[in-house]
């Protein structure tokens, strides 16, 4: 098993002036929910998540050697644009990935970076953004050591995600990704996500149609939310069951049995809002046009038995998940009673993706 310490690296065989490579990463959405962890960004269960393929954060990372300093050099650009709003987070990553980059208070780094989804969507662009940053820095480490395997750039990527936002490290490789040690999943880790790779053929293009019912800023931010699970009356029952699902799910995942996965998929949505509602403080985090698309949801499988089903983050935005042989009658159904309880009407189409993708290489 690997523990943090084989991600340091021992020497680097090159050395490399400048340069700059653009990568995306996409955001990813649970199926079975991370929800609660411990020190240094170890998960409380393992989770498992469809990796997006429209919804992704493009970042263009360019960098010049300097005399070493004390800290690290850095400016950061949203769109081009002066951001200084992101420097106490992207800071204290660089802190937390220092000792895993040796190489990062030896450079000037510019830090570029632009979302696909529309600005304040209450899409979560951490997970996203922290895989962008995670495989640009791997591209400059493997300029430092060619050697370096495939694996185990990936594998260290999304190590780092993690460090950034705990999710994140499920938006690297792979249609499908857990996260977290699993018995029942060989080479799961809680220190990087692993790619599930016996996905049914019924998964294939499996549809995610996300609902923005509220575009505002999140109301408790995730580490809040996370922190929320210590001393919560319920969690280790939850944690034992977010085992218990995802062994569930995976055997789903590999049989294509949509009509399980529509069950186990709402349960885990529901069970983790119900943690949020009944933590100390507590929440509730859906709005009243949340509980209309779920019911509405409801009806029209019923009455269609299409098997469309919706899971939630730590929000209010729906995503509705569907197979992609259904696309024509769920959009329409989706277009005709969703759309109304949207913010602006506004809905992303989007579908299980590949992961991370290097865009540019100078
Ligand atoms: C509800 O990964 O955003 O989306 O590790 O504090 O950055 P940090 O948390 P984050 O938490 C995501 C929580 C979730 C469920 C999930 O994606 O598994």
């Amino acid at each position: 098993m690997l523990s943090p310490s084989d991600f340091i690296p021992k020497n680097y065989s090159k050395t490399v002036e400048n340069g700059s490579f653009q990568w995306s990463a996409p955001s990813n959405i649970a199926l079975v929910k991370y929800w609660g962890k411990k020190e240094h960004q170890i998960p409380a269960n393992p989770s498992i998540s469809f990796t997006l393929k429209n919804c992704k954060t493009i970042t263009n990372l360019s960098f010049s050697k300097i005399e070493k300093t004390d800290n690290f050099s850095f400016d950061l650009l949203f769109e081009g644009k002066p951001k200084e709003a992101f420097r106490p987070k992207i800071q204290k990553f660089l802190e937390r990935v220092e000792v895993y980059l040796p190489f990062l208070k030896d450079y000037h780094f510019t830090i570029d970076t632009q979302n696909t989804f529309p600005h304040s969507s209450g899409i979560a662009s951490s997970a996203s953004g922290m895989a962008a940053l995670a495989v640009n820095f791997m591209s400059l480490e493997k300029e430092l050591n060619p050697e370096m395997t495939k694996d185990y750039f990936n594998q260290k990527a999304s190590f780092l995600a993690r460090l950034g936002s705990g999710s994140a490290c499920r938006s690297i490789k792979g249609e499908v990704v857990i996260w977290g040690n699993h018995q029942q999943t060989e080479n799961s880790s809680d220190l990087f996500g692993i790619e599930f790779s016996e996905l049914h053929p019924n998964f294939k293009n499996y549809q995610d149609t996300i609902l923005l019912v509220d575009k505002g800023e999140k109301q408790v931010s995730s580490t809040l939310g996370h922190d929320l699970m210590n001393g919560h009356p319920y969690a280790e029952k939850r944690f034992e069951q977010a085992h218990h699902n995802l062994s569930e799910i995976k055997s789903i995942l590999t049989k294509g049995d949509v009509v399980e996965f529509v069950k186990l998929v709402e349960s885990e949505a529901l069970t983790l809002h119900s943690m949020m509602m009944t933590s100390m403080p507590y929440f509730i985090l859906m709005k009243p046009n949340t509980l209309e698309i779920i019911n509405k949801i409801w009806r029209f499988r019923q009455e269609t038995a299409i098997q469309v089903c919706f899971t939630l983050d730590a929000g209010a935005n729906v995503h509705v998940l569907y197979p992609a042989n259904v696309c024509e009658e769920v959009l329409q159904f989706i277009k005709n009673e969703l759309v109304v309880h949207c913010q602006n009407e506004q809905y992303i189409c989007d579908e299980i993706g590949k992961g991370a993708q290097l865009i540019m290489d100078n």
